[in-house]
């Protein structure tokens, strides 16, 4: 598998993700996607939304403010409920979550990684800078005398297994104390008489708070769900692994209501149904697996939660949670708002708490996975390829229109003008940079599904008496085969070609075309 690394390295080579702030030494934990990331971030949120939403009868979205009045956080639980212990560091000042330490001290993982790191390439050819990076995507600082610095044969022995030292540095660690992770801002001109408000760390309460207006303007019956994508934002005291773990991230959320008693059994289609959307969009199964809560990991709400893993490069980790809240929500804000949020059952003609599915992914963390899935190398006539085997709807740029020759006024005007024509139906470019071989190649890294080339024979050449033949070559990322299209019927095979039919579409066109693979 990918490490981290490579995919942040690419990542930031082909405008998919930054730095946040990056000119101004980055700021921790923040990202922001590049020209084609914004596109496949879109792409996954799309057809999430398409699939969730527009697919279903029995689906309506919402897009709730991020700010919502403080009583909302109490009724919700977050308020009291929503914090991880911390321990500090006294001699370092490093952070750390004190759930973390503990592993830590069990031979955790991150020093694994660490010693991983160190042993590999990067650590080899300059240990100090090597370690530095590690903690950086990691989201930590290094403590100065962090032996691992300065002699890596000393990061095996990463750090004392007190139960109270620093994985760091080995200094003296605090009692664990709760940190409530919501983040905190002011409504209003003055700061001392504006009203504290938080930014939320989940996007379910909107919906929650909502209930009786959709309900009242939608007049859905029970079972009925409500959708919503935006920012949520929550204050890590351990965020990393690139756009894994953040402070600022999107979530896609599901409340799906149903009546008491149909509950369970419509959770395990939820989660068999979410299981299977990754799978869908091209994520290999043998990647994926549920992951069934123990009782005492359960969230305070939540009878029974199932987690969707990803065989990330730093192990198994949640790419989405599928709850049920029972009647937790509903129930919290009629009791703190005074208003009945409930139901009225035309059959048992009576007032029901519906129960609450909830299926909840993160945009960003799904992007990864996608991209880390996606990413291939393979050998080519001697040469390392690199390829983003993207599903095409996920795929940021869907085809790429490419000159033959670009001193060749014909060729270049003739392929400018399908660019355009192509571009209404699909995410185009042209590019006419480098030789044709170097063109496919950044293509296939950034996971373009389809190359268009125009060449010598779709112009024709009358000096050389060679008519032309109005044809191009379209090219298949994946398997690097060619096939010669009429110009004319290329609309027409790229919608095939799209909906994955090139096995179908292939044999009625002459195998080659514009030589390079
Ligand atoms: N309403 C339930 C809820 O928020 P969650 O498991 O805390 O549940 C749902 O979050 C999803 O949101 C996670 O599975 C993950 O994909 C994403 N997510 C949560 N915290 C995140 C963070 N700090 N950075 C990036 N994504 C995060």
């Amino acid at each position: 598998m990918v490490d981290l690394d490579t995919i942040v390295s690419l990542c930031k080579r082909r405008g998919f993700i930054f730095q946040s702030s990056e000119i101004y030494g980055g700021l921790g934990s923040a990202w922001d996607y590049g020209p084609l990331g914004v596109e496949m971030k879109r792409n996954v949120k799309n057809l999430w939304w398409r699939d969730n939403v527009h697919r279903r009868h029995d689906m309506v979205g919402l897009d709730a403010a991020i700010t919502m009045h403080p009583k909302v956080w109490e009724a919700s639980g977050h308020a009291s409920n929503f914090a991880d212990p911390f321990t500090g560091c006294v001699d370092c000042g490093r952070y750390y979550r004190a759930d973390q330490v503990a592993d830590a001290q069990k031979g955790s993982k991150w020093i694994q990684a660490i010693r991983k790191f160190l042993e590999g390439p990067a650590g080899q050819k300059d240990p100090e800078k090597a370690l530095q990076n590690w903690a950086q995507n990691d989201g930590r600082k290094l403590a100065p005398n962090h032996p691992g610095v300065k002699d890596p044969s000393k990061a095996g022995t990463l750090k004392s297994p007190g139960p109270s030292t620093c994985p760091f540095c080995g200094g003296h660690l605090s009692d664990p104390k709760p940190a409530n992770l919501m983040l905190r801002t002011t409504l209003g001109p003055v700061e001392a008489t504006g009203i504290q408000v938080f930014l939320r760390p989940e996007t379910a309460q909107g919906i929650f708070v909502n209930f009786d207006n959709i309900l009242q303007a939608t007049r859905k019956k029970l079972p009925f769900g409500v959708a919503q994508v935006g920012k949520s934002f929550r204050n890590e005291i351990t965020p990393g692994n690139f756009t894994f773990r953040t402070r600022e991230f999107e979530q896609m959320e599901i409340e799906y209501f149903c009546r008491p008693g149909t509950d369970e059994k419509i959770h395990q289609v939820w989660i068999d149904a979410r299981f299977a959307w990754y799978a869908k969009y091209g994520i290999r199964k043998e990647n994926l697996r549920l992951r069934e809560h123990g009782k005492d990991e359960l969230a305070h709400y939540a009878k029974r939660c199932v987690d969707v893993e990803y065989n990330f490069p730093m192990g198994w980790s949640e790419l989405e949670g599928i709850a049920n809240r029972a009647d937790y929500d509903l129930k919290q804000h009629s009791k703190f708002s005074g208003q009945q949020l409930t139901y009225f059952d035309e059959d048992a003609k009576e007032h029901i708490t519906p129960y609450t599915i909830e299926p909840a992914a993160g945009a960003d963390r799904a992007m990864l996975a996608f991209l880390i899935d996606a990413y291939h190398e393979e050998e080519v006539k001697g040469e390392k390829r690199v390829v983003l085997r993207l599903h095409p709807e996920l795929a940021p740029v869907k085809i790429a229109v490419l000159p033959l020759l670009k001193k060749r006024e014909e060729i270049v005007k003739t392929a400018r003008g399908l660019c355009d024509e192509l571009r209404k139906s699909w995410v185009s470019v042209y590019d006419d940079t480098a030789a044709i071989g170097k063109l496919y190649r950044r293509q296939d890294e950034v996971g373009t599904p389809f190359c268009v080339t125009v060449d010598v024979k779709t112009v024709g050449d009358p000096e050389k008496n060679e008519a032309t033949d109005h044809k191009v070559t379209v090219r298949d990322r994946d398997t690097m085969q060619q096939i010669r299209v009429p110009i004319a019927e290329l609309p027409a095979v790229m919608r095939d070609l799209m909906d994955g039919r090139w096995a179908d579409v292939a044999p009625r066109y002459p195998a080659g075309g514009t030589t390079a693979p």
